[in-house]
């Protein structure tokens, strides 16, 4: 029995390691491209150990057009997900040509190798477009919403989503756009806000002192967890027609909200006190401030309020979101305090060995002397 093949780039990120897991479980072989570094973090890749070699890891580079096009002939994926991306949009303003770079040149560089193999007809071509895209365009936001970037970042992911549109349209490639609002997981990356904000509160929990700081409380997301968000990549894919998609929950809550439904998942209330930059957030009982403001991590061009209209992805490939952001943010405290905890007792583990190894040691030598 032969099995697809998908090739996912950006393998090391967040929603890299649960698509792929997602695939391995339906029987896919599936190859991960990963950037060379002299230190890899492949601590997301742990939970793909247990598929064996149906899962590889291939080095790739989004500004490399020989090796992608080398990477693609060699392994003749049936499908391809484009996850890679310098996917942080603060970063996107000290970074703004490489975010070009990667993440509106590097799709082009996958299409155009995608015809230059002749595999227009054999491969399918997922990109991961974002919301952020809309910018400030007026909520809900949906296919037929006009795209407003406000970002360097979503400047590029716009161009990436209209060359994979043109390749589609000029080429008869299966290319399909998923316009997906904020995913989280446990395994998000700890810049973003929400997982700053879980790993944060794990700490707190943990007898942690520092008190969690931040940015604009008052923006709001439209956040839903990532493992729901993976397999609308991969419905999107299995369509007879490619098309675009948006994948959103349809909720839309303030960062303020998701610092409160954190603090409550380890039994605190947090009350505001102060406005803007000088607002800090308190434990009504002890006083204690357990957030509070730095306007650096203000943004030059803030986007205000995310909220998706998936109506046509639940239509058309029956996607719907399964967890709820209540849930999700549980989930992601607690495996923070998990992290930590496990951390913390490695870290008190080594201390002993280190203890006997020294003073144990000098200990016994005084009783035998
Ligand atoms: P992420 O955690 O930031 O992962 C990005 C991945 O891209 C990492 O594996 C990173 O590798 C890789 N990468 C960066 N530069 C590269 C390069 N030059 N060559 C090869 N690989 C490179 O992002 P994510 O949250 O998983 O998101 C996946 C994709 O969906 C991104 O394109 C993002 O922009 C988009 N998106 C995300 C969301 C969301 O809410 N998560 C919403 C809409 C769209 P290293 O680990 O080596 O840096
Ligand atoms: N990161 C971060 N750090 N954001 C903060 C902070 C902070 O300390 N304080 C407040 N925020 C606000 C940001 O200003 C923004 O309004 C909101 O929290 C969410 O920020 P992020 O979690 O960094 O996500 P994002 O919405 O900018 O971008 C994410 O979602 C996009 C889809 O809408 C990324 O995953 C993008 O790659 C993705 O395309």
């Amino acid at each position: 029995m032969t099995f697809k093949t998908a090739l996912i780039t950006g393998i090391t990120g967040q929603d890299g390691p649960l698509l792929a897991e997602f695939l391995l479980e339906k029987g896919y072989r599936v190859v991960g491209a990963r950037q060379w570094s002299p230190l890899p973090d492949d601590q997301n890749l742990t939970r793909l150990e247990k598929f064996g070699d149906r899962f590889s890891l291939r080095p790739a580079d989004m500004s490399d057009s020989g090796n992608l096009t080398r990477l693609l002939a060699e392994e003749k994926p049936d499908e391809i997900y484009n996850l890679a991306a310098q996917s942080h949009v603060a970063i996107s303003y000290d970074l703004p040509e490489m975010t070009a770079d990667v993440n509106a040149l590097g799709p082009l560089r996958l299409l155009e190798a995608i015809r230059t193999l002749g595999m227009e007809k054999t491969t399918r071509f997922y990109q991961a477009s974002s919301s952020e895209m809309f910018g400030n365009a007026p909520a809900p936001q949906s296919e037929t919403t006009p795209f407003a970037p406000c970002s360097p970042y979503a400047a590029a992911k716009l161009y990436a989503y209209w060359i994979t549109v043109t390749y589609r349209n000029a080429y008869g490639i299966h290319a399909s756009n998923g316009i997906l609002f904020n995913h989280e997981s446990p395994i998000r990356g700890q810049d973003f806000v929400t997982r700053k904000i879980t790993h944060a509160v794990a700490k707190i929990s943990l007898g942690g002192t520092d008190p969690l700081v931040l940015g604009n409380l008052d923006s709001r997301r439209d956040w839903g967890h990532a493992r729901d968000y993976v397999e609308g990549m991969w419905q999107m894919l299995q369509q007879d027609t490619p098309g675009d998609y948006v994948l959103a929950t349809g909720e839309s809550r303030t960062v303020r909200a998701c610092v409160e439904q954190a603090f409550s998942c380890i039994g605190l209330r947090v009350i505001w006190r102060g406005r803007g930059p000088n607002e800090i957030g308190c434990d009504p009982r002890t006083g204690r401030v357990l957030v509070r403001i730095d306007p650096a991590l203000f943004r030059p061009n803030e986007v205000h309020a995310l909220l998706g209209d998936s109506d046509k992805a639940r239509r058309v490939l029956g996607w719907k979101p399964k967890i709820s952001f209540a849930d999700m943010i549980y989930e992601m405290v607690q495996s923070d305090r998990q992290d930590l905890f496990q951390g913390t007792e490695s870290l008190l583990t080594k201390s002993l060995e280190t203890f006997y190894q020294n003073e144990g040691s000098a200990h016994l030598i005084r009783e035998a002397s």
